[in-house]
């Protein structure tokens, strides 16, 4: 885990699953690391459904900020993904690492342990912390929070984050902003 940067806390990913169907999804989720284990807790979503299926999934590394709105708030298209021993990851990842899965389930939340198989490095780049790309990413998890209980507490936060990635962002995270105000159809 260390060599693909997931350390102890919590992780933000892309997860993509299949359904029985053969077709792929990718959902950003985070990933718990306590005590050498690893976690996911996972609200009911196609994610949840997917993997109670079919119990794999692979944490594809991913420094796309339009990427994480996309795979939150809409489907990502099918040539977005390539298939690794016909099972899919995202093209644009960094790397990814394809775990087993063992559930359990909960009402609202399902409790997802993951055991590693194996994992592809596919580039090391330096990143700089960005505070552009990390707002993205806190007005993100509000977005996502919005699109369901319709708050006016959240498109508040969303839009104090907005301020920092027009400071600190450049022109994808611009873009992810953006999309996401598009897609949860505000402003
Ligand atoms: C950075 C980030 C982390 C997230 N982590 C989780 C998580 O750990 N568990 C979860 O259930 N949802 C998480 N979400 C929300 C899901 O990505 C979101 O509900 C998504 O629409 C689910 O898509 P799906 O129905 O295609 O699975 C997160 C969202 C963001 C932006």
């Amino acid at each position: 885990m260390e060599d693909f940067g997931i350390h102890e806390g919590i992780s933000e990913v892309i997860l993509t699953t299949i359904s029985p169907d053969g077709v792929p999804n990718a959902a950003p989720i985070g990933l718990h690391r306590k005590g050498g284990r690893l976690f996911a807790r996972i609200y009911n979503s196609k994610t949840l459904d997917n993997i109670m299926k079919k119990p794999v999934a692979a944490a594809n590394i991913v420094d796309d900020p339009v990427l994480f709105v996309q795979s939150a708030l809409s489907d990502i298209e099918p040539e977005r993904f390539e298939f690794t021993d016909g099972f899919p990851v995202l093209k644009d990842a960094m790397g990814w690492i394809l775990f087993d899965c063992k559930y359990k389930k909960g009402k609202d939340v399902s409790v997802v342990e993951l055991f590693p198989i194996k994992g592809k490095i596919i580039t090391r780049k330096l990143l700089p912390v960005n505070r552009g790309f990390n707002a993205v990413i806190e007005s993100l998890i509000h977005a996502t929070r919005y699109v369901v209980l319709k708050e006016q507490k959240y498109l508040k936060c969303i839009k104090y984050y907005n301020t920092i990635v027009n400071k600190c962002g450049g022109a994808r995270e611009k873009e992810a902003m953006r999309l996401l105000y598009e897609l949860i159809g505000s402003k």
